[in-house]
């Protein structure tokens, strides 16, 4: 384990697990539509979550990228929501979107994408994440898909970073308190 990591909070085994009952769940849920599935990768935290998901996922995918602000070297959320990298494609008439997310807090970042996805004209916006720290909500906003609710602990690896660092650890852990309180 990282010497960083106080616990480890899902491991590898399980996180497969989570991802194979989601992607069954969206398969049978597309299944039957003519419309395109466009999975909307979230940047960079949701990377990793995405690459299991679309191999899983067992129906034609396209895929997509957006980057938007969230937190900066600390572990506070932040205010409001900036798009960084937009995607630019503007035929989603008939094109289900589905925003891959890592972990939702405050809710604001897939409140504010669900919206602004919907106004530039796809035929649907859902959401699938990993986690979920409901408790840490600052706008009412329910996730289409949840893969596991978890305390409100600050938790790092499978994508997941504090400051840039554990993204590649393949399970998630809770972040020793002593390493973002220094
Ligand atoms: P929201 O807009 O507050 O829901 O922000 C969600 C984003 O905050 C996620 O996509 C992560 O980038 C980040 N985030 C929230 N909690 C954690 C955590 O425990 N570890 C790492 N990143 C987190
Ligand atoms: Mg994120």
């Amino acid at each position: 384990m990282n010497k960083d990591v106080k616990s480890i909070l899902i491991d590898e085994n399980e996180i497969q697990k989570i991802v194979k009952d989601i992607s069954a769940k969206i398969t049978n849920d597309y299944k039957d539509r003519n419309s395109k599935l466009l999975l909307l990768c979230i940047l960079k935290g949701s990377v990793v979550f995405m690459g299991d998901l679309m191999k899983n996922i067992n129906l034609p995918v396209e895929i997509d990228f957006m980057k938007v602000s969230s937190y900066g070297s600390d572990a506070k959320t932040s205010g409001n929501v900036n798009i960084i990298l937009d995607i630019h494609r503007t035929d989603l008439a008939d094109v289900d979107i589905l925003i891959v997310e890592d972990i939702i807090d405050s809710g604001k970042t897939l409140s504010y994408l669900s919206e602004y996805l919907l106004l530039k004209g796809a035929k649907s916006v859902k959401t699938v994440t990993l986690l979920d720290k409901p408790s840490r909500r600052e706008v009412d906003f329910v996730p289409d898909y949840t893969g596991k609710i978890i305390p409100d602990e600050f938790v790092v690896g499978y994508g997941l970073d504090y400051a840039e660092k554990y993204r590649a650890l393949p399970y998630v852990g809770i972040l020793k308190e002593e390493v973002y309180s220094k």
